[in-house]
Protein backbone atom coordinates (compact mmCIF):
# COMPACT_ATOMS: atom_id res chain seq x y z
CA UNK A 1 0.00 0.00 0.00
CA UNK A 2 1.29 3.13 -0.99
CA UNK A 3 1.37 6.02 2.13
CA UNK A 4 2.58 9.40 2.16
CA UNK A 5 3.15 9.89 5.01
CA UNK A 6 5.16 7.01 6.34
CA UNK A 7 7.38 4.71 4.89
CA UNK A 8 7.15 0.65 5.30
CA UNK A 9 9.65 -2.23 4.54
CA UNK A 10 9.22 -5.91 5.80
CA UNK A 11 12.52 -7.75 5.72
CA UNK A 12 13.04 -10.77 8.04
CA UNK A 13 9.90 -11.15 9.62
CA UNK A 14 9.92 -7.21 10.91
CA UNK A 15 8.31 -4.30 9.42
CA UNK A 16 10.14 -1.35 9.96
CA UNK A 17 7.62 1.88 9.52
CA UNK A 18 9.24 5.45 9.38
CA UNK A 19 7.50 8.30 10.26
CA UNK A 20 8.05 10.38 7.09
CA UNK A 21 6.72 14.29 7.37
CA UNK A 22 10.77 15.89 7.27
CA UNK A 23 9.23 19.42 6.75
CA UNK A 24 7.13 19.83 10.10
CA UNK A 25 9.54 17.14 12.48
CA UNK A 26 7.55 14.15 11.49
CA UNK A 27 4.13 16.30 13.79
CA UNK A 28 1.31 13.52 13.74
CA UNK A 29 -1.33 15.09 11.62
CA UNK A 30 -4.79 13.16 11.22
CA UNK A 31 -3.08 11.74 7.65
CA UNK A 32 0.38 10.16 9.73
CA UNK A 33 -1.74 8.92 12.53
CA UNK A 34 -4.63 7.54 10.20
CA UNK A 35 -1.53 5.89 7.91
CA UNK A 36 0.40 4.50 11.08
CA UNK A 37 -3.37 3.22 12.28
CA UNK A 38 -3.34 1.43 8.46
CA UNK A 39 -0.26 -0.12 8.68
CA UNK A 40 0.26 -1.23 12.12
CA UNK A 41 -3.58 -3.14 11.37
CA UNK A 42 -1.98 -4.22 8.19
CA UNK A 43 1.33 -5.78 10.05
CA UNK A 44 -1.03 -7.16 13.06
CA UNK A 45 -2.95 -8.82 10.67
CA UNK A 46 0.09 -10.31 8.08
CA UNK A 47 1.33 -13.61 9.31
CA UNK A 48 4.65 -13.40 7.85
CA UNK A 49 5.27 -9.99 9.92
CA UNK A 50 6.43 -11.08 13.64
CA UNK A 51 7.39 -7.91 15.16
CA UNK A 52 7.06 -4.02 14.00
CA UNK A 53 9.85 -0.88 14.77
CA UNK A 54 8.57 2.58 14.72
CA UNK A 55 10.74 5.09 13.95
CA UNK A 56 11.59 8.65 12.71
CA UNK A 57 14.33 10.53 11.60
CA UNK A 58 17.65 11.46 12.93
CA UNK A 59 16.25 14.56 14.18
CA UNK A 60 12.58 13.72 15.29
CA UNK A 61 10.50 10.47 16.17
CA UNK A 62 8.02 13.11 16.02
CA UNK A 63 7.42 16.51 17.55
CA UNK A 64 4.16 15.96 18.61
CA UNK A 65 0.79 17.09 17.24
CA UNK A 66 0.70 18.87 14.40
CA UNK A 67 0.51 22.23 16.13
CA UNK A 68 -1.16 23.87 12.19
CA UNK A 69 -4.08 21.16 12.47
CA UNK A 70 -4.88 21.68 16.24
CA UNK A 71 -4.57 25.41 16.38
CA UNK A 72 -8.05 26.63 14.65
CA UNK A 73 -9.83 23.83 16.48
CA UNK A 74 -12.58 24.55 19.16
CA UNK A 75 -13.37 23.04 22.35
CA UNK A 76 -16.62 21.06 20.11
CA UNK A 77 -14.30 20.03 17.31
CA UNK A 78 -11.99 17.92 19.79
CA UNK A 79 -14.71 16.86 22.04
CA UNK A 80 -17.40 15.57 19.21
CA UNK A 81 -14.32 13.76 16.93
CA UNK A 82 -12.86 12.64 20.06
CA UNK A 83 -9.67 13.78 18.17
CA UNK A 84 -6.78 11.11 17.86
CA UNK A 85 -8.56 8.63 20.58
CA UNK A 86 -9.99 6.23 17.17
CA UNK A 87 -5.87 5.74 16.09
CA UNK A 88 -5.08 5.69 19.63
CA UNK A 89 -6.73 2.79 20.48
CA UNK A 90 -5.64 0.85 17.01
CA UNK A 91 -1.94 1.59 17.99
CA UNK A 92 -2.15 0.31 21.64
CA UNK A 93 -4.68 -2.75 20.49
CA UNK A 94 -1.96 -4.12 18.30
CA UNK A 95 -1.09 -7.83 19.54
CA UNK A 96 2.45 -8.21 17.64
CA UNK A 97 5.01 -6.60 19.84
CA UNK A 98 6.19 -2.86 18.93
CA UNK A 99 9.28 -0.96 19.54
CA UNK A 100 10.21 2.45 19.66
CA UNK A 101 13.22 4.01 18.49
CA UNK A 102 13.60 7.52 19.17
CA UNK A 103 16.17 9.95 18.00
CA UNK A 104 15.77 13.58 18.27
CA UNK A 105 12.72 14.73 19.53
CA UNK A 106 9.99 13.12 21.12
CA UNK A 107 7.61 15.54 22.29
CA UNK A 108 4.31 15.89 22.94
CA UNK A 109 2.46 13.46 20.75
CA UNK A 110 5.55 12.01 20.16
CA UNK A 111 6.26 10.66 23.28
CA UNK A 112 2.76 10.08 23.69
CA UNK A 113 3.13 7.59 20.60
CA UNK A 114 6.74 6.18 21.84
CA UNK A 115 4.98 5.32 25.05
CA UNK A 116 2.03 3.37 23.41
CA UNK A 117 4.51 0.97 21.99
CA UNK A 118 5.74 -2.24 24.68
CA UNK A 119 9.31 -0.66 24.36
CA UNK A 120 11.63 1.91 23.62
CA UNK A 121 15.02 1.93 22.69
CA UNK A 122 16.48 5.53 22.45
CA UNK A 123 19.22 7.37 20.75
CA UNK A 124 21.70 9.58 22.39
CA UNK A 125 20.60 11.92 20.56
CA UNK A 126 16.96 11.38 21.91
CA UNK A 127 14.60 14.40 24.17
CA UNK A 128 11.71 13.41 25.31
CA UNK A 129 9.51 15.99 26.69
CA UNK A 130 5.64 17.15 27.55
CA UNK A 131 5.88 20.84 26.09
CA UNK A 132 2.11 21.65 25.70
CA UNK A 133 1.89 23.54 28.33
CA UNK A 134 3.72 26.16 26.57
CA UNK A 135 0.79 26.19 24.10
CA UNK A 136 -1.27 26.63 26.83
CA UNK A 137 -2.79 22.61 26.23
CA UNK A 138 -2.28 19.47 28.30
CA UNK A 139 -1.20 16.03 26.76
CA UNK A 140 -3.99 14.47 25.43
CA UNK A 141 -2.69 11.33 24.11
CA UNK A 142 -1.31 9.28 27.42
CA UNK A 143 1.20 11.27 28.33
CA UNK A 144 -0.73 12.05 31.92
CA UNK A 145 -1.16 8.50 32.43
CA UNK A 146 1.95 6.90 30.85
CA UNK A 147 4.90 9.29 31.47
CA UNK A 148 3.77 8.97 35.57
CA UNK A 149 3.89 4.90 35.39
CA UNK A 150 6.80 5.05 33.64
CA UNK A 151 9.21 7.65 35.34
CA UNK A 152 6.88 8.53 38.93
CA UNK A 153 4.94 11.18 39.75
CA UNK A 154 7.65 13.64 40.92
CA UNK A 155 9.32 13.88 37.41
CA UNK A 156 6.05 13.23 35.11
CA UNK A 157 4.59 16.41 36.59
CA UNK A 158 8.05 18.24 36.80
CA UNK A 159 7.54 17.72 33.12
CA UNK A 160 4.24 18.55 32.14
CA UNK A 161 3.96 21.24 34.06
CA UNK A 162 7.16 23.32 32.68
CA UNK A 163 7.52 21.29 29.67
CA UNK A 164 11.46 20.53 30.16
CA UNK A 165 12.97 17.90 27.83
CA UNK A 166 14.84 14.72 29.15
CA UNK A 167 17.96 13.75 27.43
CA UNK A 168 18.42 10.13 26.91
CA UNK A 169 20.85 9.29 29.81
CA UNK A 170 18.16 10.80 32.08
CA UNK A 171 15.24 8.86 30.18
CA UNK A 172 17.05 5.70 30.62
CA UNK A 173 18.04 6.25 34.48
CA UNK A 174 14.02 7.21 35.07
CA UNK A 175 13.01 3.81 33.33
CA UNK A 176 11.76 5.55 30.23
CA UNK A 177 13.67 4.20 28.21
CA UNK A 178 14.91 0.01 27.84
CA UNK A 179 18.45 1.19 27.11
CA UNK A 180 20.40 3.96 24.72
CA UNK A 181 22.66 3.30 21.89
CA UNK A 182 24.51 5.15 19.66
CA UNK A 183 22.30 7.66 17.23
CA UNK A 184 24.07 5.86 14.35
CA UNK A 185 23.22 2.79 15.47
CA UNK A 186 19.59 3.40 16.51
CA UNK A 187 17.57 1.56 13.61
CA UNK A 188 20.19 -1.41 13.38
CA UNK A 189 19.87 -2.26 17.02
CA UNK A 190 15.84 -1.97 17.05
CA UNK A 191 15.35 -4.18 14.11
CA UNK A 192 18.31 -6.63 15.78
CA UNK A 193 16.36 -6.63 18.57
CA UNK A 194 12.92 -6.88 17.10
CA UNK A 195 14.35 -9.87 14.67
CA UNK A 196 15.06 -11.74 18.30
CA UNK A 197 11.54 -11.48 19.22
CA UNK A 198 10.90 -12.85 15.81
CA UNK A 199 12.28 -15.86 16.32
CA UNK A 200 10.63 -16.80 19.56
CA UNK A 201 6.53 -18.20 19.69
CA UNK A 202 4.59 -15.90 18.47
CA UNK A 203 1.77 -17.45 21.16
CA UNK A 204 4.55 -17.25 24.01
CA UNK A 205 5.33 -13.63 22.83
CA UNK A 206 1.38 -12.87 22.24
CA UNK A 207 0.69 -13.86 25.72
CA UNK A 208 3.36 -12.35 27.54
CA UNK A 209 2.81 -8.48 25.82
CA UNK A 210 -0.38 -9.14 26.75
CA UNK A 211 0.28 -10.46 30.84
CA UNK A 212 3.13 -7.22 31.23
CA UNK A 213 0.68 -4.90 29.62
CA UNK A 214 -1.99 -6.56 32.02
CA UNK A 215 -0.28 -4.76 34.91
CA UNK A 216 -1.01 -1.51 34.42
CA UNK A 217 -5.20 -2.32 33.75
CA UNK A 218 -5.69 -4.25 37.31
CA UNK A 219 -4.75 -5.47 40.56
CA UNK A 220 -1.96 -7.45 41.51
CA UNK A 221 -4.10 -10.66 42.69
CA UNK A 222 -5.96 -9.98 39.53
CA UNK A 223 -2.98 -9.64 37.32
CA UNK A 224 -1.30 -12.44 38.91
CA UNK A 225 -3.93 -14.59 38.48
CA UNK A 226 -4.19 -13.54 34.66
CA UNK A 227 -0.29 -14.62 34.42
CA UNK A 228 -0.72 -17.73 35.82
CA UNK A 229 -3.56 -18.90 33.27
CA UNK A 230 -1.61 -18.02 30.49
CA UNK A 231 1.52 -19.66 32.14
CA UNK A 232 -0.92 -22.98 31.84
CA UNK A 233 -2.29 -22.16 28.71
CA UNK A 234 1.31 -22.46 27.45
CA UNK A 235 1.82 -26.24 28.78
CA UNK A 236 -1.38 -26.73 25.43
CA UNK A 237 1.18 -25.91 23.03
CA UNK A 238 3.44 -27.64 20.49
CA UNK A 239 6.27 -24.80 21.18
CA UNK A 240 6.42 -25.28 24.78
CA UNK A 241 7.66 -28.73 24.21
CA UNK A 242 9.85 -27.87 21.40
CA UNK A 243 11.48 -25.18 23.58
CA UNK A 244 12.44 -27.48 26.20
CA UNK A 245 13.09 -30.28 24.42
CA UNK A 246 15.72 -28.12 22.31
CA UNK A 247 17.04 -27.18 25.61
CA UNK A 248 17.41 -30.33 26.94
CA UNK A 249 18.83 -31.50 24.09
CA UNK A 250 21.36 -28.87 23.84
CA UNK A 251 20.14 -27.49 20.15
CA UNK A 252 18.14 -24.32 19.13
CA UNK A 253 14.36 -24.26 19.03
CA UNK A 254 12.21 -24.52 15.80
CA UNK A 255 8.98 -22.56 17.17
CA UNK A 256 6.13 -23.37 14.55
CA UNK A 257 3.47 -20.84 16.49
CA UNK A 258 1.50 -24.00 16.95
C1 LIG B 1 3.55 21.37 13.49
C2 LIG B 1 5.83 21.54 13.72
C3 LIG B 1 5.77 20.93 15.00
C4 LIG B 1 4.48 20.54 15.48
C5 LIG B 1 7.82 21.38 14.56
N1 LIG B 1 7.12 21.80 13.50
N2 LIG B 1 7.01 20.85 15.50
N3 LIG B 1 4.74 21.76 12.98
N4 LIG B 1 3.41 20.79 14.70
N5 LIG B 1 4.30 19.92 16.66
C6 LIG B 1 7.62 22.44 12.28
C7 LIG B 1 8.01 23.89 12.53
O1 LIG B 1 6.88 24.72 12.47
C8 LIG B 1 8.95 24.11 11.37
O2 LIG B 1 8.20 24.33 10.19
C9 LIG B 1 9.66 22.77 11.22
O3 LIG B 1 8.82 21.82 11.85
C10 LIG B 1 11.01 22.76 11.93
O4 LIG B 1 10.82 23.16 13.29
P1 LIG B 1 11.69 24.32 13.97
O5 LIG B 1 10.90 24.81 15.12
O6 LIG B 1 12.13 25.34 12.96
O7 LIG B 1 12.97 23.49 14.45
P2 LIG B 1 13.89 23.75 15.72
O8 LIG B 1 14.18 25.22 15.86
O9 LIG B 1 15.03 22.81 15.57
O10 LIG B 1 13.01 23.35 16.98
C11 LIG B 1 12.60 21.99 17.17
C12 LIG B 1 11.50 21.90 18.25
C13 LIG B 1 10.36 22.89 17.91
C14 LIG B 1 12.09 22.23 19.62
C15 LIG B 1 11.02 20.45 18.27
O11 LIG B 1 9.96 22.66 16.54
C16 LIG B 1 9.16 22.73 18.78
O12 LIG B 1 9.15 23.21 19.90
N6 LIG B 1 8.09 22.13 18.23
C17 LIG B 1 6.81 22.01 18.91
C18 LIG B 1 6.88 20.97 20.01
C19 LIG B 1 5.55 20.86 20.75
O13 LIG B 1 5.06 21.84 21.32
N7 LIG B 1 4.95 19.69 20.72
C20 LIG B 1 3.64 19.42 21.37
C21 LIG B 1 2.52 19.64 20.39
S1 LIG B 1 0.95 19.45 21.15
P3 LIG B 1 8.47 25.59 9.23
O14 LIG B 1 7.38 25.47 8.19
O15 LIG B 1 8.42 26.80 10.08
O16 LIG B 1 9.86 25.33 8.68
C22 LIG B 1 0.70 17.81 21.23
C23 LIG B 1 -0.61 17.35 21.81
C24 LIG B 1 -0.79 15.87 21.75
O17 LIG B 1 1.53 17.02 20.88
C25 LIG B 1 -2.22 15.42 22.08
C26 LIG B 1 -3.07 15.17 20.89
C27 LIG B 1 -4.40 14.52 21.21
Amino acid sequence: MAYSTIKTDTKNSVTLIRLDRPDALNALNSELLGELATALSAADADPKVRAIVITGSEKAFAAGADIKEMSEKTFADMALSDFFAAEANTITAIRKPIIAAVAGYALGGGCELAMMCDFIIAADTAKFGQPEINLGIMAGLGGTQRLTRFVGKSKAMEMHLTGRFMDAAEAERSGLVSRVVPAAKLVEEALDVAGKIAEKSQIAVMAAKEAVNRSYETTMSEGLLFERRSFHALFATDDQSEGMDAFLEKRAPQFRDK
